[in-house]
């Protein structure tokens, strides 16, 4: 039995997991920083970094208690290298190392948007690539070929906002707090996606690459434009409901509107990337892959041209130490080990392609 011990720290969640033999979840702990940057409408990186070296030690104890092990039952350590907040991401590589050192166990290094995409393989153990896997988060909007467990080739991402930012920055100025895109999606059953037509950018029939910022702007141009501002600057922090200036029906066509242009841009792009390499699967990862406009969307559209979507649960979309541990188990199995002089990469590339 091959135990791993995955951390994860590359943002605002300090996360650890104890996974089994690749795809059996032990124990899957997550402290989530949420409440300390709502305040902000986003993550403040000094506060986040801070809260890491705070939580780091309770929550890898906690993983291995839930999990019924001690330290001498670990196999190996997979820890997230980047990309990511630096200061977050050195707080699991030193911790990782330090163990690994101790406990005379073989560390790997993990790259998050790796992580995000073998959250499936936890349970769709029979998965096999190639497939496309579109990689949507609050960081990242990356479209990869994966041609093999750990082959990736980059075929598209965003030019400016990701994804998830995008929802994260339109709930910010329509005063709906952080992070955007749960209540967003909430607010927005309630809306018409066809009340207003908001700009969808595509970029070129030989381009996969998205962009998001035009529509933000959109958003916040059509909601001035209807009279109902005063508290429409983009660095305000009109989270409460009692200061809200829109009608709830106003509001919730918004978020329809601007749901169903995202989601449209995430699709067409991401299945005419599948249709135009040959592949027969894509794969959905990362926090906005939670969002069920988009998994019913990519269903409906990849099902038109004979092309399955798997995606894993919403628990393990959005940022964890199971999908981490994963991706470990399958380097590992591969021979990897990474030496104690590892460091943290803000902006570690997962495929040179
Ligand atoms: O993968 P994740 O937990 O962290 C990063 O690596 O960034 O993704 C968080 C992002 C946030 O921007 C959040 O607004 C977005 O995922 N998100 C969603 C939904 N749930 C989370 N976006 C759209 N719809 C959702 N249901
Ligand atoms: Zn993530």
């Amino acid at each position: 039995m091959m135990l791993i011990l995955g951390i994860e720290t590359s943002c605002d969640e300090t996360a650890a997991a104890v996974l089994e033999d690749g795809c059996r979840i032990r124990s899957n702990v997550i402290a989530s920083q949420v409440a300390i940057h709502a305040p902000y409408g986003g993550i403040v990186p000094e506060l986040a970094s801070r809260r890491q070296v705070e939580a780091i030690c309770p929550v890898v104890q906690e993983a291995l208690a839930q999990a019924g092990v001690g330290f001498q039952d670990l196999s190996a350590i997979a820890v997230t290298a980047g990309p990511g907040l630096v200061g977050s991401l050195l707080v699991g590589v030193s911790l990782a190392k330090a163990l690994a050192y101790a406990l005379q166990l073989p560390l790997v290094a993990v790259n998050h948007l790796e992580g995000h995409i073998h959250a499936v393989f936890l349970e769709h153990p029979e998965l096999e690539p190639p497939f496309v896997a579109l990689v949507a988060s609050g960081g990242h909007t990356h479209l990869y070929a994966v041609e093999d467990f750990l082959r990736y080739r980059l075929l598209g991402r965003t030019r400016d906002d990701a994804a998830g930012e995008a929802f994260d920055k339109v709930a910010k100025l329509l005063g709906l707090g952080y992070p955007g895109g749960p209540t967003i999606e909430k607010v927005a059953q309630g809306g018409d996606p066809k009340a207003v037509h908001f700009p969808r950018a595509f970029l070129g029939d030989s381009s996969f690459d998205f962009s998001f910022s035009g529509l933000k702007t959109a958003v916040l141009h059509y909601v001035r434009k209807q009279g109902k501002s005063g508290k429409l600057d983009v660095g305000s922090q009109g989270s409460d409901p009692q200061t809200q200036p829109f009608t709830p029906q106003f509001l919730a066509d918004i978020c329809a509107s601007f749901q169903q242009a995202i989601v449209e841009m995430l699709v067409k792009t991401t299945v005419r990337a599948a249709v135009r390499i040959g592949a027969i699967r894509i794969v959905l990862a990362g926090g906005v892959a939670c969002n069920q406009a988009l998994r019913r969307s990519i269903e409906e559209q990849a099902q038109e041209e004979g092309i399955e979507v798997f995606f894993p649960s919403p628990f393990l979309c959005t940022d964890n130490a199971a999908m981490i541990a994963a991706a470990g188990w399958r380097r590992i199995l591969s021979g990897e080990r990474a030496s104690l002089d590892l460091n943290a990469s803000a902006d570690l590339p997962l495929s040179s392609g």
